[in-house]
Parts: structure tokens; C-alpha cells; sequence
């Protein structure tokens, strides 16, 4: 496990390395994509670097970490949505080499065959993550099993009440997602985790220096062979 500390700024733009370095290398790389605020510094600073010359994404393929169920991606609030309008809008990319998990067909063989589709792909080169406040990576609330692989879920409350901040009202907020399961997360080749601010501090805390264990989802990372931390002062303040 490596861990790097440094300012909000400072982590987009080392997180951001990270993709020219990979697409330079392997042109044709499958990268696994997530949502949130935490990663947009990240994507604004790969716009910058793409338009600029220092990377192409032409020969790449995306996979998003999870969807709201219920959301098709014109909803403003899907994260089909957020990527195009954060990300792939901006870059070189092919929109029909972009996955995001269905947020309407929620039967779990559509579930099934989004890991069926990371696999032909040749898999996940590099996955990027938030995390919850309860330790979730991508929706994959704690308890879940470390097998598990894309699936539908129930969100907790907790995490309907912290995403509410971008909704109307909670009520609004969808009660179910489908997410990529554990395994799935696992199974990419590279990892990196992203955390700023102080209200994630308790929870790097556990996910770093806690014991491995479903309760916080992403302590299972202490046993990926290849993952990365980029925390700023704040989210780092407890370790
Ligand atoms: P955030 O969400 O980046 O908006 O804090 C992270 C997450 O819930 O995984």
C-alpha cells in the first residue's frame, strides 16, 4: 500500500500522472471510473492534460464503479450524466467505449454481465475510488460480502442523507443502485483510492489501520497487491 499525502491540488494533479503515464504506456488501457465530488478535481485536471496534448484516450474503454436505480442518464442527478458532463463531454473518448451499470434493467443477469464485460476487455488496468463515510467503495455499503460482483443494493441512510446534498429533497434520493461488487474492485490490476477532507479522516483511519473486515468495505484494500492513497492533510489527519 502506498500512501500519499498533500494538498486537495496537489493529489488531482499526482492522481492525474497516474492515467498519463497508463495511457501513454497502454494506449488502449480499461479504466474503471467513479463519481462523487471528491474526483472531480482529478477530471478537471485530465481535461486540461488530454486537451493539451499529453494523453489520448481514443484506443480506451471506461467501466463506472455504480448508477442510481431508476435514473435513466438524461436524469441530471444519474451518473451517466455526471460523466459526460465532468468528464467524457470534454476529453477524447469514445462515448461507446464508456460503461456506466444500467440504472433501469436491474435484473441481476444485467448485473452479471457488466463483470462479463469488464472481462472481455482484458479487466481493469487502473480503478479509481471515493469512499463513503461508512467506508463504502463505490455503493457497496458495509456487510457486503468480499465476493460479491455487480449487483443491485439498498442504500443505507446514511448515504441517501450525504448524497441528499445534491438532490431537491431526500425523498428524491433513489433508495436502490446497482454497484460493482467487491470482487470486482478487487480484481482490477491497479487501484486508487481518493479522500479529501476532515469528514473522512475517522473513516481512513479504519479502512488503513483498522482490521480487514466487511463492516468497512474499503479495508479490503490492505489486501490488493497494487493500490494507491491519495488523501489530502485533512482526510489524513488521524492516521
Ligand atoms: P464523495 O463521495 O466523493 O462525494 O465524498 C464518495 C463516495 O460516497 O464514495
Amino acid at each position: 500500500m502506498k500512501i500519499i499525502i498533500d494538498s486537495e491540488k496537489r493529489i488531482a494533479e499526482l492522481a492525474a500522472q497516474r492515467y498519463v503515464k497508463l495511457l501513454n504506456e497502454k494506449p488502449a488501457a480499461v479504466l474503471g471510473y467513479a463519481t462523487g465530488s471528491t474526483p472531480l478535481g482529478l477530471y478537471a485536471e485530465l481535461i486540461r492534460l488530454n486537451k493539451a496534448g499529453a494523453f489520448s484516450y481514443a484506443q480506451a474503454t471506461s467501466f463506472n464503479l455504480d448508477e442510481y436505480a431508476g435514473l435513466d442518464g438524461s436524469h441530471d442527478q444519474s451518473y451517466r450524466y455526471f460523466m459526460n458532463h465532468n468528464l467524457f463531454d470534454h476529453v477524447d473518448i469514445r462515448k461507446d467505449h464508456t460503461f456506466v451499470p444500467s440504472g433501469l434493467d436491474l435484473s441481476p443477469e444485467t448485473a452479471a454481465a457488466y463483470d462479463k464485460a469488464i472481462e472481455a476487455a482484458g479487466g481493469i488496468d487502473l480503478q479509481l475510488l471515493g469512499i463513503g463515510n461508512n467506508g463504502h467503495i463505490g455503493f457497496n455499503e458495509p456487510g457486503t460480502p468480499f465476493g460479491s460482483i455487480t449487483h443491485l443494493v439498498e442504500l443505507t441512510e446514511s448515504t441517501r442523507q450525504a448524497n441528499s446534498r445534491f438532490f431537491a429533497s431526500i425523498d428524491e434520493v433513489p433508495t436502490h443502485a446497482v454497484t460493482m461488487g467487491i470482487r470486482t474492485v478487487m480484481n482490477a490490476k491497479s487501484v486508487i483510492l481518493m479522500a479529501i477532507g476532515k469528514a473522512k479522516a475517522p473513516i481512513m483511519k479504519e479502512t488503513l489501520q483498522g482490521p480487514v473486515t466487511e463492516n468497512v468495505p474499503a479495508s479490503v484494500l490492505q489486501l490488493h497487491p497494487d493500490v494507491e492513497f491519495y488523501l489530502d492533510y485533512d482526510a489524513a489527519s488521524l492516521l
